[in-house]
């Protein structure tokens, strides 16, 4: 067990990466506070989902563009659990459209969740961490568009670029405090956030052909090394990005 004693609070560990994420530090020993968007047609599923889990989980429903709801999931696993180590920005949402074309409010929508969310959960996590002494462990679900460019998604890139940019500051900023922070940049992986390129032949055989390692990744890959990035054994590991990406941001068409 890797994570034995070890407290973490996940963004959006409903589904996809983030579900992978929390049942694979659950299976580890830790305990973890899963929070989720509330007010969803699939709220009630979601709940027994996490209840299934037994005692060490506990959801916490909150939408991370908002400051108040954040710092109440927090509260809410810090008097359920005692304590915070571990915090895992996940929560994210993409919309895909001409630059010329993107509205204020995709824009703001976009920046205020997957930005200024991980903003409010890193700030949050920290403060709760530097109050108990110890350290601890941050970690971004970024993606491979911390670093390149993905035509028809400007506001995603802008704010996977900011969180690479927030992740390597406070890296500096925290490990005085012995808090380690770091991103995993997920290429292509079948989750919900893919669903209609998964759902599209045409556009899975595209999405192939940049991939050197030939399929999709699955989310548990990325939930191993934010197992790794999130246990004691990475104590010397901080202010980096791993790629989980088959190869892809290696891979440059040429012609
Ligand atoms: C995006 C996916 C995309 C993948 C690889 C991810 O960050 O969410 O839509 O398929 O990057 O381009």
């Amino acid at each position: 067990m890797r994570l034995e004693n070890k407290v973490a609070l996940i963004t959006g560990a409903n589904s996809g990466i983030g579900k992978a994420i929390a049942e694979r530090f659950l299976a580890e020993g830790a305990k973890v506070a899963i929070n989720y968007l509330p007010g969803k047609p699939n709220e009630a599923d979601t709940l027994a989902q996490i209840a299934a889990y037994g005692d060490n989980a506990l959801a916490v429903g909150g939408d991370v563009s908002k400051r108040e709801d954040v710092e109440h999931c927090f509260a809410q696993a810090v008097a359920k659990f005692g304590r915070i180590d571990i915090a895992v920005n996940n929560a994210g949402i993409e919309i895909k459209k001409p630059f010329v074309d993107v509205t204020d409010h995709e824009l703001e929508l976009v920046l205020k969740i997957n930005l200024f969310g991980a903003f409010y959960v890193h700030q949050s996590a920290a403060r709760q961490i530097i109050s108990q002494g110890g350290g601890g462990r941050l970690i971004n679900i970024s993606s491979v568009h911390e670093d390149i460019p993905f035509p028809q998604f400007t506001p995603y890139c802008i704010s996977k670029g900011g969180m690479r940019m927030m992740m390597r500051n406070i890296a500096m900023e925290l490990a005085p405090n012995k808090i380690t922070v770091n991103n995993i940049a997920p290429g292509a992986i079948a989750t919900p956030i893919n669903q209609s390129v998964l759902d599209d032949p045409e556009a899975v055989k595209n999405a192939l052909s940049e991939i050197p390692w030939g399929r999709f990744g699955k989310p548990e890959e990325v939930a191993s090394v934010a197992l790794f990035l999130a246990s004691d054994e990475a104590e010397y590991v901080t202010g980096s990005t791993y790629y989980v990406d088959g190869g892809l941001t290696q891979q440059v068409t040429l012609y």
